[in-house]
């Protein structure tokens, strides 16, 4: 990560500590490594991006509808799904710093830098041939450029056969032929590589033995997947349907940093969607473009998203890409859309025994539906929109403030409303505010300090509007409103106040800009 970036992402970490969104886990004990918890304002900010997605998906779709399956499941479904055998990551240590990498992890790295270069060449040639500089061109034919770009393909497509085959000494043949070094101790000193599964295991009852071993689940799809006929049959769904789920999912990760990027413990909103076979791929590109919508109505810089078509499909997929976010660690995976074909269902009808079909009475035949799944990693959005907001601003007058911008529609207070003074009847009619706004939005009341450091703390939570009642508020009933973003104030009436904040932070102006 760039200096910058990690800087970055520190400033996150403890602005989410020190107002309340984000702790590290059992603190008192020091945390528990790659755990943390939600605190007062983060659960509230989880809350509305879980409502921004359910809507979004359940909601505004007559054909898709919502479960909440059990954490634990059947252990077949782990036999079944693939994941006992193949839900592994290829770990490398290395014999100097005691660490330990995942082998794809330092290959991808290493080609990130080599696109780095092309960058950098960008840039020069830019500046040598100003306004007449032509990118796509330049990119097509620069040696330097076109070198670079062999580079790449070359690690891409024997990375690619070596995780396919799971050669895994060709892949340590690999690390040390392009020379990747370890980032903590600078040495080439690696070890074999070596598979590691990454589910996490414990007993059902009272007895420890294999058979009664159990896993918590690593992602929440299963739990719909086994769910197929119930929700099919009980619901009279017709493919194309789609079935939404959001919870927990649990992995043993290896290289477990970055704060709530990647952790032990996290949670998942995916849905898969059931189609004909023969039809995925218009169905995955669909599911492309509607999830993009999705991030892009948040109203963030469009740069700061990009796809990532995957080199090594995952066991089950015949077409896979990420949609990656620019992170402070620079551009990663905040969501996974995947055509599944039918492996899933088809591998729990060999394990079960029960039929996983659906009868198609326009074709009058019945088969094993195709699958496109969408998964996006909550506490990854999460931190996506911490990343976005928070942003420190040089005013007018030199001060400095630090604002949180998040979209008001997902902001965890929408609204605080602020007594002028502690006396004169004041606070009690904020707190009459207050009583009638509280039905529809969640507001702050505070007193404390003067309106303008009140200001301050309203800001660095990211509230947009803060409501001031004065000495006018008693006379005629209207209050001031402060606009976080540009700080303006406008005098208005308590009932225009209220259908304000309904204008300004009800998601559902948010959905209707989705509307197929
Ligand atoms: N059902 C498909 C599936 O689980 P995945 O790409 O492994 O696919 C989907 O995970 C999403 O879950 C990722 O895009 C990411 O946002 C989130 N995710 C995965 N592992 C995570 C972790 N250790 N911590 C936080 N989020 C994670």
């Amino acid at each position: 990560m760039s200096t910058t970036g990690d800087d970055k992402l520190k400033k996150i970490v403890s602005h989410a500590k020190e107002y309340g969104f984000v702790f590290p886990s059992s603190e008192i004990y020091d945390g528990l490594s790659a755990t943390y918890d939600y605190g007062q304002l983060g659960t509230e900010l989880k809350k509305n991006i879980k409502d921004y997605w359910w809507k979004s998906m359940v909601q505004m779709h007559d054909n898709i509808v919502g479960i909440d399956a059990a954490i634990f499941m059947h252990p077949k479904t782990w036999k079944a799904s693939g994941h006992v055998d193949a839900f592994n990551d290829p770990l490398i240590d290395n014999k100097d710093s005691k660490k330990r990498y995942r082998a794809d992890v330092l290959l991808e790295e290493h080609i990130e830098k080599i696109r780095g270069k092309i960058k950098k060449e960008v840039t020069k040639a830019a500046k040598r041939f100003g306004g007449s500089f032509e990118e796509a061109m330049f990119l097509e034919t620069n040696p330097k450029v076109q070198k670079y770009n062999d580079q790449i393909k070359m690690i891409e497509d024997r990375m690619r056969t070596y995780l396919e085959n799971e050669d895994l000494v060709a892949l340590k043949q690999l690390i040390e032929e392009l020379g990747i070094t370890c980032p903590i101790s600078g040495s080439k000193n690696w070890t074999d590589v070596r598979q590691f599964n990454l589910m996490f295991s414990t007993e059902l009852g009272s007895i420890a033995d294999d058979s009664n071993k159990i896993y918590l689940r690593p992602e929440t799809a299963q739990g719909i997947f086994v769910n197929f006929l119930n929700v099919q049959k009980t619901g009279r769904m017709k493919i194309p349907f789609g079935i939404a789920q959001i919870g927990k999912a649990f992995r043993n990760e290896i290289i477990a940093r970055q704060f709530i990027f990647r952790m032990r413990e996290f949670e998942q909103m995916e849905m898969q969607f059931f189609v004909k076979p023969g039809t995925e791929i218009d169905w995955y590109n669909t599911w492309k473009e509607r999830r993009i919508k999705w991030h892009k109505a948040l109203g963030f810089d469009a740069s700061r998203y990009r796809f990532h078509d995957h080199i090594k499909l995952a066991h089950y997929a015949n077409a896979a890409a990420d949609i990656e976010f620019d992170f402070p660690m620079g551009f990663k995976e905040l969501e996974g859309i995947h055509s599944r074909t039918d492996f899933d269902l088809s591998a729990h009808e060999e394990l079960s025994g029960k039929k996983m079909q659906y009868f198609d009475p326009e074709d009058n035949k019945s088969y094993v539906p195709f699958v496109v799944e969408t998964s996006i990693g909550l506490d990854r959005m999460f931190l996506a929109v911490m990343s976005n907001s928070l942003v420190e601003e040089k005013l007018e007058d030199n001060s400095e403030r630090t604002v949180l911008n998040i979209p008001a529609f997902l902001a965890p207070v929408k609204a605080a409303v602020l007594p002028l003074t502690k006396k004169d009847g004041l606070p009690e009619k904020a707190n009459e505010i207050i009583n009638r706004l509280k039905f529809d939005f969640n507001c702050q009341y505070d007193e404390k300090d003067s309106i303008g450091k009140r200001y301050r703390r309203q800001d660095a939570i990211g509230t947009p509007f803060c409501v001031t009642v004065d000495h006018q508020t008693l006379e005629d009933n209207t209050v001031t409103i402060r606009y976080r973003d540009t700080m303006e104030q406008e005098r208005v009436s308590i009932e225009a106040l209220e259908k304000m904040l309904d204008v300004k932070t009800n998601v559902k102006h948010v959905l209707a800009q989705l509307n197929d």
